[in-house]
């Protein structure tokens, strides 16, 4: 049995459509209103998606008793957005990083066991065309027992406004990647972290971090910032005891080499499909938790995983600040 839900969107800047888009497009709900602290945004969004605005949480909250909450704020602010929506009952989907810090993405999550309600983390790329092939083509035995992984990235430097620590790229870019490891390779049990120097924005924005993992596979994610790049870059190269697989920009293709080396399959999504684009990723992941919720389901990447990219983060710090490798 399904049940028919209300559900708002809270931070109506650049993300804000797609979730709003997603809800729009979900059998199973309607969005009801949208929230933003600057009252024409969230006007602007409202005319687009038919729906009611507010510029104040606490009384969207009260006047519409939404069942589910998207939450696109900037990340420093997700931790008040989302205690109080869970708070007055509502299930919480809300953007990477869940905070800003450890120990606020586990009062979220405890908040949300202790309500009896779910939270979820946007990691998108698990519902990408490359990254769903890749987890297909290991599910089904191609590259033998995983055993080692790169991950390498760059983006655009962030604003000021989102940049607000030193080791930033940490939490607002690589618990993306870090949950990636995790998805592929099993779980963390150590990470060293070694920074390039700080520029003069004060930010440490090249960083390596080696990792272990539970089933005995080792992995590096190598990240770094430029001013003015125009969207994320990056590359997954995972490799097994039988091949291994080359996931080019998310979605642009994936390679399967084999141990044979000189034979490659090639995968590519279709151009002529949208449904395919990066961006599509985050409508899917809402529209999958707003089904979850519909259904009464454990949703994917719960706040357990948020808290958990934290704990990794985190425990990447202090392994740049002692010069050694930390357990997680
Ligand atoms: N998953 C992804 O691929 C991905 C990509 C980009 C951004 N993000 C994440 O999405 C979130 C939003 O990013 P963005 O680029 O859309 O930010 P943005 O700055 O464009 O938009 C944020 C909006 O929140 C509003 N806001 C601020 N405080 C508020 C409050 N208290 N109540 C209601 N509204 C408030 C702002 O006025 C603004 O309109 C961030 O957490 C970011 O890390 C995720």
């Amino acid at each position: 049995m399904t049940h028919q839900l209300k559900s708002a969107v809270i931070g109506c800047g650049h993300m804000d459509s797609l979730h709003a888009q997603a809800i729009r497009l979900s059998p199973h709900t309607t969005l009801v209103a949208v929230c933003d602290s600057e009252r024409n945004r969230a006007e602007s969004l409202a005319r687009r998606f038919e729906s009611r605005t507010y510029d104040d949480l606490s009384l969207l909250l009260q006047h519409e008793l939404p069942d589910v909450v998207t939450v696109a704020t900037p990340d420093h602010l997700h931790l008040d957005i989302v205690l109080k929506a869970i708070a007055a009952g509502c299930h919480v989907f809300c953007e990477k990083p869940l905070a800003t810090e450890l120990r606020d993405a586990q009062r979220m999550s405890d908040a949300a066991v202790q309500q009896g309600v779910w939270l979820s983390v946007n990691y998108n790329r698990r519902y990408s065309f490359g990254y769903r092939k890749a987890k297909e083509l290991i599910g089904s035995g191609r590259i033998g027992e995983v055993k080692h992984a790169i991950i390498s990235v760059t983006d655009r430097t962030p604003s000021p406004k989102v940049a607000r620590k030193p080791t930033v790229i940490l939490t607002t870019l690589l618990t993306h990647h870090i949950d990636l490891l995790r998805y592929f390779c099993g779980e963390v049990t150590s990470v060293h972290a070694r920074f390039s120097d700080a520029t003069p924005n004060g930010l440490l924005e090249h960083v390596i971090l080696s990792f272990q993992l539970a089933g005995g596979a080792v992995a590096t994610i190598v990240a770094g910032y430029r001013d003015d790049q125009s969207r994320t870059t990056e590359r997954m190269e995972i490799s097994g005891t039988r091949g291994s697989i080359v996931v080019e920009d998310v979605t642009r293709s994936v390679k399967l080499i084999a141990l044979e080396t000189d034979r490659v399959e090639l995968f590519q999504p279709n151009h002529f499909v949208a449904s395919d684009s990066f961006y599509a990723t985050v409508t899917d992941h809402v529209q999958d938790f707003i089904e979850h919720i519909a259904e009464d389901r454990e949703p994917l990447n719960s706040g357990r995983e948020g808290v958990r990219g934290l704990k990794i983060a985190a425990a990447a710090v202090q392994s740049h600040r002692e010069g050694k490798s930390v357990e997680v």
